[in-house]
């Protein structure tokens, strides 16, 4: 009895402090340029509105996303980074987690919120987070480890002049004739052009927390402030031990939070820098890569110290280490996934893991895992371009991811961070580009990694959450190519926990589409009617010139 009391007593509390975080978000297509000096295109919005409202909420809240789609095609929206324990149904990845929305039709998204850090929503269906349907997720922790005085996010966009649907096509031809005449995509900052960086205001001695939010989908992005050092407290979520650093790089779906400190003096003011230091897509030769500065204004008369250029710098996320502490995993399995590039028999260009092109299945995974009982084991129930591998509970799982072509992927693990635990140069034959995690150091997790042309990476995570998680290159035009895959994860405790909603059901049945047996509905064996794409054939190292 003694104990019971301060327990409910937490119990009443936590209720009370934890709140629903209510939005109503009416998905449209808007025509604009966004403000750039260029053709207006078909974007995907809210309320035909860009940029699209912020969402801010504190750990433990209830997220409830209302979403009525005026579109003419299915959309969904997955909240990248949240792990969704338990809700997996609304973690938004379009006939892998649920059959999206229908045209004309609502769903709510009710989305329990046990992490704190910077986050982003975004489409998930035919990769509409290209077109413009994405916003950060800011959850703030009311037990927040950091002192701050004060916080700004650089939420990071691009902006094409064309839409995904239009590029698609032209990435079929495997040598880019056409998709290489396109302009580059340009740079938008909160929302605005890169070109209008808005000041941020420093008041002396204090700590600012700046979020960067890599919401874009072809450039790599470089933060940095003159004469001010960048502590890294954050990476994709979670916190990490403070590191110093004068410059921080970004990639599509990543995040990383500094400290700031001001200086203590209203002498002067300081340039800070928006570095776009590379695309995803070829660049025309001749072309300047944009630099955009802003400023640090400590008082408005003051004089602008001078404008220096910041070295350059990988982001040393081998070295950083986790501020919880958890140790280093040893794993039960490793899987080796080569990020390939292949083109099919008609010569379409393809990107892939294992030479395996990801399509839709036309039963959604998670609920083929739900319904077969025993037969969920076999992957092949799931359809050969599923690329589906079963995982056990709480089995730790190493992938080495590998590439040895001259295009990076940002790649990103759904339903969890893994931890970063080595990385290198495939063709190092010398073992010296190899740097890996210390004896008795803590990684650094995260959930979106980044692989330059030619690296390899290991990372590893416990299969710890019951369900189904994409894993997948975060650059669109990569992703629609048929870089992604799917695990399936702890199949038997999934079977009992997972209570699917009928408002998830309802949207399949709208679309006929249906929620048992496998790839193509069948309970049995058969599954004559899959989708499957013809044969790859690697590209020969002399191949083809992209
Ligand atoms: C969008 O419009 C709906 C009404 O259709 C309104 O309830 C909602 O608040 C609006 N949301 C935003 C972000 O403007
Ligand atoms: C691609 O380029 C190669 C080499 O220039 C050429 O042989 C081939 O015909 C081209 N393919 C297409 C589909 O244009
Ligand atoms: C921004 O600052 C850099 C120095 O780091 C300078 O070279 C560049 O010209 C500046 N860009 C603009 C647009 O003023
Ligand atoms: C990975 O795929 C590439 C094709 O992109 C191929 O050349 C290479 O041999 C593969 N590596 C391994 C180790 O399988
Ligand atoms: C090894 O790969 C790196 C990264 O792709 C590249 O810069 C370097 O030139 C390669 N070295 C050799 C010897 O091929
Ligand atoms: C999911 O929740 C279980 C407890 O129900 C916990 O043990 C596990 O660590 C969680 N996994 C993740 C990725 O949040």
């Amino acid at each position: 009895m003694q104990f019971l009391i301060p327990l409910l007593l937490l119990a009443t509390l936590w209720t009370a402090f934890a709140k629903r975080v209510v939005h109503n978000w009416d998905i449209t297509y808007v025509t604009t340029s966004r403000g750039f000096d260029q053709k207006p295109k078909l974007g995907i919005a809210v309320n035909r509105t860009f940029p699209l409202p912020v969402v801010r909420a504190s750990k433990g809240d209830m997220l409830v996303l209302h979403v009525h789609n005026s579109l003419d095609v299915p959309t969904s929206l997955h909240a990248h980074g949240i792990f969704q324990n338990n809700t997996n149904y609304y973690d938004g990845a379009g006939m892998v987690t649920e059959c999206s929305i229908a045209p004309g039709t609502d769903f709510t998204y009710e989305i329990p919120l046990n992490q704190a850090g910077t986050y982003w929503t975004h489409g998930h269906t035919a990769e509409q987070n290209f077109d413009g349907l994405r916003t950060p997720l800011i959850i703030d922790d009311p037990d927040e480890p950091y002192t701050y005085d004060g916080e700004y996010l650089f939420a990071f966009e691009d902006w094409s002049i064309s839409t995904i649907g239009e590029l698609k096509p032209l990435m079929d031809d495997v040598n880019l004739t056409e998709f290489r005449k396109k302009p580059l995509p340009l740079t938008l900052v909160n929302g605005a052009s890169a070109n209008y960086t808005p000041p941020m205001h420093f008041s002396p001695g204090k700590t600012y927390r700046i979020r960067l939010l890599a919401m874009q989908n072809m450039l790599m992005v470089e933060f940095s402030i003159n004469q001010h050092t960048l502590d890294v407290i954050e990476v994709d979520g979670a916190l990490t031990k403070r590191r110093p650093m004068q410059a921080v790089r970004i990639n599509p779906g990543q995040r990383v939070s500094v400290l700031v400190r001001a200086k203590q003096s209203l002498a002067s003011n300081y340039a800070y820098h928006v570095s776009v230091t590379h695309y995803f897509s070829p660049i025309p030769p001749g072309f300047v890569q944009p630099l955009y500065n802003g400023t640090v204004v400590y008082a408005e008369d003051a004089e602008l110290a001078p404008v220096e250029s910041i070295l350059s710098e990988p982001f040393d996320e081998v070295s950083l280490e986790s501020l919880d502490e958890s140790p280093l995993l040893i794993p039960d399995r490793s899987l080796f996934l080569n990020a390939t590039i292949g083109y099919s028999v008609q010569n379409v260009y393809k990107d892939t893991f294992n030479n395996v092109e990801f399509m839709e299945p036309l039963v959604p995974t998670m609920f083929s895992a739900l319904t077969l009982g025993h037969r969920s084991l076999n992957p092949f129930m799931y359809g050969p371009q599923t690329n589906a591998h079963v995982l056990k509970h709480l089995e730790v799982v190493e992938l080495l991811l590998y590439q040895t072509r001259d295009v990076p992927h940002p790649l990103h693990l759904h339903g969890h961070n893994f931890q970063v635990v080595a990385r290198g140069l495939v063709n190092d034959t010398t073992g010296k580009y190899h740097r890996e995690v210390k004896p008795g150091q803590s990684p650094v997790t995260r959930d979106t990694i980044f692989l330059i042309n030619g690296e390899y990476a290991i990372v590893r995570f416990r299969a710890d959450n019951p369900g189904i998680w994409m894993f997948h290159c975060h650059v669109a035009i990569h992703a629609v190519r048929g870089l992604m895959m799917v695990f399936v994860e702890a199949l038997d405790v999934m079977q009992q926990r997972i209570k699917v909603p009928q408002s998830v059901v309802s949207q399949c049945r709208r679309q006929g589409i249906k929620t048992t047996g496998n790839v193509v509905g069948n309970m049995g064996y058969n599954i004559a009617g899959a989708p499957r794409s013809s044969d790859l054939l690697l590209v020969s190292p002399d191949g083809i010139i992209r």
